[in-house]
C-alpha cells in the first residue's frame, strides 16, 4: 500500500507543552491505594510507595500528576488525609466502593510528585465542600504567612510551601448520574464565582481548570466564566460499540473533533481581558483560554457493577496504536491543548498493572513511554495521503491507515515524524516529503510493534513489546520509508528551523 507525508520543516507553528503528557491518579480501586501506595507491601519503601511502581511511573516521566479524582473529589475532603496517620479517617468510598484510609493524602501525594518529577495538580470537592474549604486547601499548600493552614502544613514537617499552581474547579459537574450538584450550567456558574474569588484570595498566582462537557454546557459557562478560566477540561474515553478492529480508531477522529470544535468556541473570548473589576483583588486570566484535556485513555467494557474490578483493563497491541493515534492528535492540536492527563496511571485503566507479588508494563506504556521520551517541544504541520481502514462489512471507516504528527526539538535541532500505521495486515509504503528541502538526513528510527495487534502483557510472561532501533533499514530502493503492519514509528532528522 502506497501513501505520502508531507510536513513542512520551514516553520514552527506552536510550542508543544511538556504537560500534555501527564498523568492522572485517583482513590478508585487499586490505583493509588496497593497500587502507587501499599505500606503493607515488601516492596515498598519507608514511605509506603511501591518501589516497583515508582520505577516505572518515572519510566514514563510524567510532567504533571492530577489527583484525588476523578467522581471521587465529590466526597473528598482534603483534612481527612493530613496529620497523624493513625488518626485519619476510614472510610467507605461511597462512589466506587472498597474503603479508604487517608493514609496517602496531600503531602503523600506532593512527595510523590517531587519523587517522579511532576508538578501537582489538585482537583477540589464542589459537591460536598465549600469554597473556604477548597481556599484553606490553597493555603495549606502554597501559604507563607504566619497563618493557621500555612503553619499547621510546617507543623506537619513542611516548612517550605508546596506551591500547587493548578487547581482543578470540580469534575464532570454536568454529569447527572453522578452525586454532583451542579448539573445546571447556572449553578456552576455561580459555585465556581465563588469558589475561585476564595481560593485566589489565597493565592493570586494559581491557574484554575474548569469543567468543561458539551459545547451548550460550554458556552453556557464560558459566557460568564472566561474572565478567571484559565482552562477548560474535556475528558474522552475510547469505548468502542462493537469489537470491530477499525472502528475503534474512529475514536481517535472523534476526539480531535471534539477539541476542534471547543477551539472554535474558546476564539470567541478575547485573548486577553482588558476589564476587570479591581475589587476582585485577583488579576483575571492572562493569556487565551487553554484546553486540559485532563482525562483521556481507553474505557472499554464495563460489564459489571464492580466499576473498580472491571476497570483493571488488559490492553491488547490495538489498543496501545490506537493511544499512539491519541498522542497524534493531542500533539497535532497542541497549540489549544496545552495540558493532558492519562487516565489513570496504576491498575485502573492503566498502563502500569500490579499484584501483590509484582507488577509489568501494558502494551500502552510503550507509547507513552517513547512520545514522552522523544517527541519534540514545537509542533510542525504535516499532511498525510493514505488509504482509509475498512471495517469487517467492507465498510471505510473515518480513520487513514496512517496517522501522522510531527515536531522540532529545538534543543536537539530534530524533526520529529511520529506515524502509526493502524493496519492489522499491511505495509505502508511511504514518501515523505518535506516542504522545502528535497531531503533531510535521517538520524535514528525508533519503532515499537508486537507480533500481532492481539498481543497483550502479562505478569508471567516477557514484554512482548519490541523497540526496534536502526537508521536506514527500512527505507525501499526508491528511497521511501516501509511502516509495517501495526507499528508505531519515530523518523528522527537532523535539521535546523531559524525562529
Ligand atoms: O477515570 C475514571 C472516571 O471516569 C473518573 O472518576 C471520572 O471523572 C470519569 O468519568
Amino acid at each position: 500500500m502506497q501513501a505520502r507525508i508531507n510536513v513542512n520543516v520551514t516553520k514552527k507553528q506552536n510550542i508543544m507543552h511538556p504537560f500534555m503528557y501527564g498523568q492522572f491518579i485517583e482513590f478508585l480501586g487499586r490505583c493509588i491505594d496497593q497500587g502507587i501506595y501499599h505500606p503493607d507491601s515488601p516492596l515498598s519503601d519507608t514511605n509506603g510507595f511501591r518501589q516497583d511502581v515508582l520505577e516505572k511511573a518515572k519510566g514514563l516521566q510524567p510532567p504533571l500528576l492530577r489527583f484525588p479524582g476523578g467522581t471521587m473529589v465529590k466526597l473528598y475532603h482534603w483534612m481527612d488525609g493530613i496529620g497523624a496517620k493513625e488518626e485519619r479517617k476510614r472510610q467507605s468510598n461511597r462512589i466506587w466502593g472498597g474503603v479508604i484510609d487517608h493514609a496517602f493524602g496531600t503531602n503523600e501525594f506532593i512527595q510523590y510528585c517531587r519523587e517522579i518529577g511532576a508538578e501537582p495538580f489538585i482537583i477540589v470537592n464542589m459537591t460536598t465542600g465549600t469554597a473556604e474549604e477548597a481556599a484553606n486547601w490553597v493555603e495549606y499548600c502554597n501559604g507563607t504567612d504566619d497563618t493557621y493552614y500555612a503553619n499547621l502544613r510546617r507543623s506537619h514537617g513542611f516548612e517550605e510551601p508546596h506551591n500547587v499552581k493548578y487547581w482543578g474547579l470540580g469534575n464532570e459537574e454536568a454529569a447527572v448520574p453522578d452525586i454532583g450538584f451542579l448539573h445546571d450550567p447556572h449553578e456552576y456558574i455561580k459555585a465556581s464565582w465563588e469558589f475561585a474569588k476564595l481560593m485566589k484570595l489565597a493565592d493570586r498566582s494559581i491557574k484554575l481548570v474548569m469543567v468543561g462537557e458539551q459545547p451548550e454546557w460550554n458556552q453556557a459557562i464560558l459566557d460568564e466564566l472566561h474572565p478567571i478560566c484559565d482552562y477548560l477540561s474535556l475528558h474522552y474515553y475510547a469505548r468502542s460499540e462493537n469489537d470491530d478492529y477499525a472502528n475503534l480508531f474512529d475514536h481517535a477522529v472523534r476526539m480531535e473533533n471534539m477539541i476542534v470544535d471547543t477551539t472554535t468556541l474558546l476564539e470567541r473570548y478575547p485573548a486577553k481581558v482588558e476589564s476587570f473589576d479591581r475589587w476582585y483583588r485577583f488579576p483575571p486570566r492572562e493569556r487565551e483560554i487553554q484546553i486540559a484535556l485532563d482525562e483521556w485513555g481507553i474505557w472499554q467494557h464495563q460489564s459489571s457493577d464492580d466499576y473498580a474490578a472491571d476497570m483493571e483493563a488488559i490492553f491488547n497491541w490495538r489498543e496501545a496504536l490506537l493511544v499512539a493515534s491519541m498522542l497524534n492528535v493531542i500533539q497535532r492540536q497542541s497549540k489549544q491543548v496545552t495540558m493532558a492527563t492519562f487516565a489513570q496511571m496504576v491498575n485502573i485503566l492503566a498502563p502500569i498493572l500490579t499484584n501483590e507479588n509484582g507488577s509489568f508494563c501494558q502494551t500502552i506504556y510503550h507509547p507513552l513511554e517513547l512520545y514522552r521520551e522523544h517527541c519534540g517541544n514545537w509542533r510542525l504541520s504535516c499532511e498525510v495521503e493514505s488509504r482509509m481502514l475498512v471495517d469487517s462489512d467492507g465498510q471505510e471507516t473515518a480513520s487513514a491507515c496512517l496517522d501522522v504528527s510531527a515536531s522540532y526539538d529545538d534543543e536537539k535541532r530534530e524533526v520529529i515524524i511520529a506515524v502509526v500505521n493502524r493496519h492489522p495486515e499491511e505495509s505502508v509504503t511511504a514518501a515523505v516529503s518535506f516542504g522545502g528541502p528535497d531531503n533531510l538526513e535521517i538520524i535514528e528510527a525508533i519503532e515499537l510493534n508486537c507480533p500481532s495487534w492481539e498481543t497483550v502483557n502479562g505478569f508471567a510472561i516477557e514484554d512482548q513489546v519490541a523497540r526496534i532501533e536502526h537508521t536506514n533499514a527500512r527505507y525501499d530502493s526508491e528511497g521511501r520509508y516501509v511502516f509495517p503492519s501495526h507499528s508505531v514509528t519515530l523518523l528522527k532528522h537532523r535539521h535546523s528551523i531559524d525562529d
